[in-house]
């Protein structure tokens, strides 16, 4: 009598269950924060989304906590004061601008900030607030995101053979 019971019990469970299951495997969810820092829309082009690997999508998370207030994304009239800052910071997508720097010279101004480079003291140095890694990914995220996009400097074959 009680296995009778307890196998209606579960056949009613299995059919109360049974359409929510379905509806669930019919339309999967989207997982919209799976893929947030792995990618990154072009910001002249949304259509066109640019693939992340781990460092730039590292890159992404530090630009958007440390610096998008002043060098603004996508969006300069969004959550940035760029439009009050003299000299205007330059989007760090604008690869006309940032392509012909090297890494050297990135990697020192955002270390030691813009007075120590000659350029604007508004320009803060991040060297005591970030480590050279994040840096270092900073700048590939800066690389990633480039429009035009950035091509890296052709470097010397190596200069002594093995034999
Ligand atoms: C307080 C505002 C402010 C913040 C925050 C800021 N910057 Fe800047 N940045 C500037 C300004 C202003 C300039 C323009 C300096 C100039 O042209 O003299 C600049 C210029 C630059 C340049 C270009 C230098 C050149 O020679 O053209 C790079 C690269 C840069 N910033 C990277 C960063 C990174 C990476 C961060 C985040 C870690 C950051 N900045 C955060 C204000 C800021």
């Amino acid at each position: 009598m009680r296995t009778r019971l307890a196998l209606v019990g579960l056949a009613i469970l299995a059919f109360a269950g049974l359409p929510a299951c379905r509806k669930k495997s019919a339309e999967p969810k989207p997982d919209l924060l799976a893929n947030a820092y792995g990618a990154e829309p072009d910001w002249n082009d949304p259509q066109h989304i640019i693939p992340l690997s781990y460092t730039e999508a590292q890159g992404k998370r530090l630009f958007y906590d440390k610096c998008v207030w002043c060098h603004a994304d996508a969006t300069p009239a969004g959550p940035s004061n760029r439009s009050n800052l003299t000299p205007t910071p330059p989007l760090l997508n604008d690869g006309a601008t940032l392509n012909s720097l090297s890494d050297d010279y990135v990697q020192n101004i955002i270390t030691l900030g813009g007075s120590a480079m000659g350029k604007s003291a508004m320009m803060p140095p991040w060297g005591r607030t970030l480590t050279q890694d994040e840096i270092h990914e900073l700048i590939s995220y800066i690389r990633a995101i480039a429009q035009p996009p950035y091509q890296p400097p052709v470097r010397p074959g190596p200069k002594y053979s093995v034999k």
